[in-house]
């Protein structure tokens, strides 16, 4: 974490993202291409990367769910922004190697979740929810959202015993829409010296 500097955190709940290294296609892959957006709208900027995010994805699998995946901003490092750079990291993390910036762990979303409640402010997307523009959002969030199925009931029920729903509108936004419509809401936020509040 870094010191005086408000923290985003954005988790994707993948029913079935596949847990191992054997796939040929992100898409295939139990849509792990939806991880792959998803990653690169919570932390990439034109020319950079947000060193204030870290995006996690809890990947239900086969063969061995749960597994987190973390990127972080903050250390990550040899990317790109293309669908066949993900693949290769994507492999590569899921056979047990390294890569700067990314871990993967067995963890599940409720143990995620109890952990992250600690310290931040957990916000459940839900088109459903309270209306974005009239939360007072905490300067350190985490923001949970389903992938193309949506969220479980249960996996919904959980995250709410420690946050809120929050919605960003009627419409059904992809998953990464809603990360970069949320990035986009932070940073005018911050420039407003509101800070993520207001
Ligand atoms: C592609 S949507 C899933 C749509 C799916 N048909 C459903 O019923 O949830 C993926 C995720 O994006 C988030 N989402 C999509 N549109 C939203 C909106 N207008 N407001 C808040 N969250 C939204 C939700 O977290 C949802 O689980």
């Amino acid at each position: 974490m870094l010191l005086g500097v408000f923290m985003r955190e954005f988790v994707l709940y993948s029913r079935l993202g596949r847990t191992d290294s054997n796939w040929v296609n992100l898409h295939d892959a139990g849509r792990l291409d939806i991880v792959y957006e998803c990653a690169v709208a919570s932390l990439f900027l034109s020319h950079g990367i947000r060193k204030d995010t870290t995006f996690h994805a809890i990947l239900n699998g086969p063969p061995s769910p749960p597994i987190h995946l973390k990127v972080e901003g903050l250390t990550l490092h040899d990317v790109r922004t293309d669908q066949q750079t993900w693949t290769n990291i994507l492999k590569k993390v899921l056979s047990g190697k390294t890569h700067p910036g990314i871990t993967t762990e067995k963890l599940s979303f409720e143990a995620l979740i109890r952990v992250k409640a600690k310290r931040s402010s957990v916000y459940v997307l839900e088109e459903g929810g309270r209306d974005i523009y009239e939360v007072e959002m905490a300067e350190n969030s985490v923001f949970v959202l389903g992938d193309h199925v949506g969220l479980p009931k249960k996996v919904e029920a959980y995250a709410l015993r420690y946050g809120q729903k929050v919605s960003l509108g009627k419409k059904p936004y992809l998953a990464a829409t809603c990360i970069a419509i949320l990035n986009h809401i932070l940073d005018r936020r911050e420039f407003s010296g509101k800070s993520h509040s207001g």
